[in-house]
């Protein structure tokens, strides 16, 4: 009868297998989508920091220049890689894991963290922008959390899943506004909601992190220092924006043993911005 299956509990559990707590990600392989930059760069250095063996990053173009990424690798020489790729393409999700495969023989987490937005007002939008970024912040979630099931399913061994979703998942943003991006943030929430329910009992994990104003080219370029401090002093909390690295110390969280029944939330990282 439907629900009264017996589950065998012990196959791919998430349970961790020492009884000693265990926060860090000594020897595992991360994969980090749009880590080339920003808040997946820092993501990428949180996973290093924390003992992780390697991470890539799934980017569209090989990191150069002011590109974070580029300081990850010479600061951990040998264990930062790139992998080019495009979440609106799953052929080519399905490609670079392959490649991590081939290499690593494992693959521990997976951050789906690229995401893109066009800000101005809901009228304005044409039909391309709209399926811009629909592809990339909802298609590309769920192609990447595609691929990273299916490759966890295939190695018959628990994996994590972390999504970058955004305070506008919860709100709006009413200064900087973009419908499709807050449509599609949150929407992603319902993803990992999904996904947990259905791929929990094969000791797949997916959770969210919800990012506030954070110091990336994303969220800058729009208003002036004198601006942000009254905006922020409107909306209290920390009053400041939040640096990338603030945000790592959750998406390690997430891909560690320490949060082994944790699966299908969301935790907000944004400085107590909604303390209006
Ligand atoms: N910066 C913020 O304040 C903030 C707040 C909330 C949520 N977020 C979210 O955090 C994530 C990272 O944003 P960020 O601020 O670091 O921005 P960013 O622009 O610095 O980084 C985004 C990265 O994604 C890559 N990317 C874009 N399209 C891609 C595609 N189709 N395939 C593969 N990679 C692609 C870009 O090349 C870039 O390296 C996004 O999902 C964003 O929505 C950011």
């Amino acid at each position: 009868m439907l629900g009264k299956e017996k589950i065998d509990y012990s196959t791919n559990s998430t349970l961790p297998t020492s009884r000693k707590l265990e926060t860090g990600l000594p020897g595992k392989v991360i994969l980090i989508t749009g880590a080339n930059t920003g808040i997946g760069a820092a993501i990428a250095k949180g996973c290093l920091d924390a003992g992780a063996k390697s991470v890539y990053s799934l980017d569209l173009k090989e990191p150069s220049g002011t590109n974070e990424f580029v300081t990850v690798q010479a600061e951990y020489p040998g264990q930062a890689f790139y992998l080019n790729g495009d979440v609106t393409k799953i052929e080519t999700l399905q490609k670079a894991f392959a490649t991590v495969l081939e290499k690593e023989e494992t693959i521990d987490g997976v951050v789906a963290n690229a995401g893109v937005t066009i800000r101005k007002g809901a009228l304005e939008y044409t039909p391309e922008e709209w399926d811009f970024i629909i592809n990339v912040n909802l298609k590309g979630v769920v192609n990447t959390c595609n691929v990273a099931v299916d490759t966890f399913l295939s190695l018959r061994k628990p994996g994590s899943i972390v999504v970058t979703a955004s305070m506008v998942s919860h709100g709006t943003n009413k200064s900087a506004p973009s419908l499709p991006y807050q449509a599609t943030k949150s929407a992603i929430l319902g993803v990992v909601r999904g996904f947990a329910a259905e791929f929990g009992p094969q000791g797949i994990r997916i959770n969210c992190v919800s990012p506030g104003y954070i110091q990336t080219a994303l969220t800058t370029y729009h208003l002036t220092d004198d601006m942000w401090d009254y905006k922020l002093g409107i909306w209290g909390g920390l009053h400041r924006l939040g640096e990338p690295r603030e945000l790592a110390g959750t998406y390690v969280y997430f891909l560690s043993d320490a949060s082994s029944f944790t699966s299908g939330v969301d935790i907000k990282v944004h400085g107590a911005t909604d303390a209006w």
